[in-house]
């Protein structure tokens, strides 16, 4: 273990990294300070053979409350576009780059909080380990924490979206994040530049399975 061992999920990784194990022990993880005020861990969910792992930034409220990822607002946006990029719900496995709500309070109100640079860091176990047990074909990185994650620091979604890039054995393509369509001046452009990107991921995969 290294010092930095101490800001991270490493520790917490199960000896068996099949999906149910990474799970398991990924609902006990202290790698990082969120776990301290989130209601319960949000890990990913689909099947362990699906061709495309889409990966969000982290819970939002609804996805703490209810300990499943995209089950929210940006969840309905994501829904709707696989549904039109015509990619099944079935091949689709659904993550986030951190694992834990960040949030800071305001009376009842709990107002989402982007994720820090260490917080990534330290989740990044959980999702490598994700991408080590499912094996996509395609990688969808939604908005910029999760291309932080994934792509490194210089990689620019506004940029470099909808570019399939080589990662590991997989073709990585990034795109906004969903709820960033929500929050857009001009929603039906934004959803019609955000679904374009979700259709080069459905052709980016070869369709060999
Ligand atoms: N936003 C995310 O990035 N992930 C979720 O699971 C929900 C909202």
């Amino acid at each position: 273990m290294t010092t930095n061992d101490n800001n991270s999920a490493v520790r917490f990784l199960p000896e068996c990294e099949d999906l149910g194990s990474l799970r398991t022990a990924a609902a006990s993880c202290e790698g990082c300070g969120l776990y301290r005020d989130a209601t319960q861990t949000v890990f990913g969910e689909g099947p362990d053979s699906a061709r495309y792992l889409f990966v969000g930034e982290q819970p939002g409220d609804q996805e703490d409350r209810q300990g499943h990822p995209f089950v929210g607002p940006a969840g309905r946006v994501l829904d709707r576009g696989l549904e039109e990029a015509g990619i099944g719900r079935d091949e689709v496995y659904v993550t986030n780059a951190v694992k834990h709500f960040s949030f800071t309070s305001r009376g009842k109100r709990r107002i989402h909080q982007k994720p820090t640079a260490a917080e990534i860091d330290a989740c990044r176990p959980w999702l490598s380990a994700e991408l080590a047990a499912v094996r996509p074909e395609v990688v969808v990185v939604l908005g910029a924490t999760a291309a932080r994650s994934l792509l490194g620091p210089s990689f620019r979604v506004t940029r470099q979206r909808g570019e399939p890039v080589p990662m590991g054995d997989a073709l990585a393509v990034a795109t906004i994040h969903p709820s960033s369509v929500l929050r857009a001046p001009d929603r039906d452009a934004a959803y019609a530049g955000f679904l374009s990107d979700l259709r080069v991921a459905a052709g980016a995969a070869p369709h060999t399975r």
